[in-house]
């Protein structure tokens, strides 16, 4: 089969990361967290004192942290200056924080290139998650997915995730950094003309599994 090229974008709380890594696993292709990549940035910039409320500071740094994702589906890695961060990158601070970081252009344009890359090198093909792959990172993907799901089902999805109770609070810092994320100036979140939309708040991560996957073996 030649290398198919498949982007999944959306919202928190979708079930993005749990359907691209299963699908690309089935199929036996590569995948790629680009979330993971703008929050090892960003876990990075906190490290490093960054003053994140300073767009021209976190540009001016934003060539600085190597930043190398494994793209094995069952052992999805990342590193930041050879340090493993899979675990630090996911903490609160780190996840309030980022959208200040996505936004600024400098960060984008080079967390992009790394992605290009990635892609262009996976010999049998490769699902990429995030927000603005198939408007902007890969435009010519021959598969591209937006998943939604309502507020109330991500919520409650990344409160089980979390072992938080605290499905309002939880909901609330989704729904800002959604917003964020969606209102920046540069390639913001968005679902590209030609994606497939797929609304997963009825459905089951199997459900969604096996929906994505036979749309990529059609492109096949
Ligand atoms: O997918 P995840 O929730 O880990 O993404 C973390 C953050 O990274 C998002 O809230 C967004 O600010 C940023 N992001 C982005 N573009 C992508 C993927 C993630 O701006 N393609």
């Amino acid at each position: 089969a030649k290398p198919v090229i498949v982007a999944i974008d959306g919202p928190s709380g979708t079930g993005k990361s749990s359907t691209s890594k299963a699908v690309a696993a089935q199929l036996g292709l590569s995948y790629l967290d680009t979330g993971a990549q703008y929050r090892a940035i960003t876990w990075w910039m906190v490290n490093n004192d960054v003053d994140l409320a300073d767009p021209t500071a976190v540009a001016a740094v934003a060539g600085k942290p190597e930043i190398v994702s494994g793209t094995d589906p069952a052992h999805p890695t990342i590193t930041v200056d050879g340090v493993d961060v899979a675990g630090p990158i996911r903490t609160q601070e780190v996840t309030s924080k980022v959208s200040a970081v996505s936004a600024v252009p400098e960060v984008r344009a080079r967390i992009t290139e790394l992605q290009r890359s990635l892609a262009a090198a996976a010999e049998h093909g490769i699902v990429v998650e995030g927000r603005d792959i198939g408007t902007t990172v890969l435009p010519d993907a021959d598969l591209k997915i937006f998943l939604t799901a309502s507020p109330e089902a991500r919520a409650a999805r990344r409160s089980g995730e979390l072992r938080n109770a605290d499905v309002h609070a939880t909901r609330e810092a989704l729904i800002k950094r959604d917003a964020a994320d969606s209102s920046r100036k540069t390639s913001p979140l968005a679902k590209a003309d030609d994606a497939v939309e797929v609304d997963t708040t009825e459905l089951t991560l199997a459900q969604v599994i096996e929906c994505v996957v036979t749309l990529v073996e059609g492109k096949r």
